[in-house]
């Protein structure tokens, strides 16, 4: 089988990643995640990556004067290792119109709201604020303006009396873990 070369675009934990990871190793599923990068050297995802025995770099953003110049590193080293998809998962940097452009159609993002609604970096925080009875997660195509790409599946997550960021965001993770695979195996097969 000719597997999808996809590679994981982390800052963290790594959660995600992991799930990738764990759907990846059957036999038939379409792809394979052949590298892990890191914009930070700490990431746990950097562990995981490495038990697995998958190549990861670490790229940190501080070492690039602008984001373009960043940008430009981390595409030379997905095209070097000839990736086919990108999946961010947890990837705190927002990513320039030129790096979008190149990955246009192939690169996917998760997102811890049922996008459109909660766009940004506290998307758990601002559900429970909001007074929500329910959100969700959301894996999307990316495209240059943030949280706003084709979405290509969704899960729904109940808001539970006395709910904490914690713990609503624990509940979305599950869901996460679930889609994120799904997802990538629907456009490895496009
Ligand atoms: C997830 O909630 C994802 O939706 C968001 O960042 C979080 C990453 O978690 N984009 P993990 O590093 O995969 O555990």
């Amino acid at each position: 089988m000719n597997k999808i070369k996809t590679a994981i675009l982390i800052s963290g934990n790594g959660s995600n990643l992991q799930a990738l990871i764990d759907a990846a190793a059957a036999a038939d599923y379409p792809a394979q995640i052949a590298l892990v990068i890191s914009n930070k050297a700490d990431a746990y995802g950097l562990t995981r990556a490495k038990n697995a025995g998958i190549p990861a770099h670490i790229i940190s953003h501080k070492e690039y004067a602008t984001r373009d110049a960043f940008d430009r590193a981390l595409h030379a080293a997905l095209t070097q290792a000839h990736i086919d998809i990108v999946c961010l998962a947890g990837f705190m940097r927002l990513l320039t119109p030129w790096f979008v452009e190149q990955w246009s159609g192939r690169m996917l993002n998760i997102h811890p709201s049922l996008l459109p609604a909660f766009k940004g970096a506290h998307a758990v925080r601002d559900a429970l604020a909001a007074g929500a009875s329910e959100t969700g997660c959301t894996v999307h195509l990316v495209t240059p303006e943030v949280d706003s790409g084709p979405v290509i599946l969704q899960a729904h997550v109940p808001i539970l009396p006395g709910d904490t960021e914690e713990t609503l965001a624990e509940r979305i993770h599950k869901e996460e873990h679930r889609i994120y695979p799904e997802a990538l195996k629907l456009l490895s097969k496009r």
